[in-house]
């Protein structure tokens, strides 16, 4: 008999318990404490515990990340014009293109404008000293692909460095993307 009982208080108890389940975005019941609220660090968070107290950690000293590979002109924008090569050279195929599109409409497009023709009337370049120059100009169309790498990933005068925005991997499909808003621009 009391086995009986306890097992109809236990059946009570976990359908009292599954009736106090999740409202809208209201947490469910907290059986273990800390278990739902982690001390979780926000990467771009002040923490008085980390080295610089930044939440993000800094890479170890004389670390380079798997398959990095330096880059062989550091500082260097002449010996880049010259000698750094493209190896999707002429390629204008839709999957080259399509990965260079993406990176130029999040990373340039808000200062050189959509299509590369600078544009002076966005919100952004309207408060900017310097106007970013079109990328679809005679002169850039002069310029060789090392030339474009380079300042991408060093940057130019006022222009930041835009190396851990374009991941290697992806900077000369971002080459050709620019190649191909001159040829479109006529
Ligand atoms: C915050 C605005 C801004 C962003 C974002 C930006 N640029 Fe620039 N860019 C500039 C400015 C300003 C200059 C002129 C800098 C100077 O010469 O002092 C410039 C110059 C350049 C030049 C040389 C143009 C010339 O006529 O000398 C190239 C090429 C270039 N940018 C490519 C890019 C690419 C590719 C991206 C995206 C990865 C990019 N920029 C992102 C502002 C920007």
């Amino acid at each position: 008999m009391g086995s009986q009982k306890n097992i109809i208080l236990i059946a009570a108890a976990t359908l009292a318990l599954s009736a106090c389940g999740p409202k809208g975005n209201s947490p469910n019941i907290e059986l273990m404490q800390d278990m739902m609220v982690t001390p979780a660090i926000k990467a771009q968070s002040y923490d008085e515990t980390s080295p610089h107290q930044m939440g993000m950690r800094v890479p170890a000293e004389n670390t380079a990340p798997v398959g990095f590979v330096p880059y062989k002109f550091k500082g260097n924008v002449e010996g880049a014009s010259k000698d750094l090569q493209n190896p999707l050279a002429g390629k204008m195929e839709s999957d080259v293109l399509i990965v260079g599109q993406k990176y130029f409409e999040l990373q340039c497009m808000l200062c050189h404008g959509q299509k590369g023709e600078g544009n002076p009337d966005s919100n952004v370049v309207q408060k900017m000293a310097l106007k970013p120059p079109p990328l679809v100009s005679d002169k850039i169309k002069t310029w060789t692909d090392g030339h474009i790498y380079h300042v991408i990933t060093e940057g130019q005068g006022v222009m930041g460095p835009h190396a851990s925005h374009v991941p290697q991997a992806f900077r000369w499909q971002l080459v050709n993307y620019i190649r191909f808003l001159q040829k479109e621009t006529k």
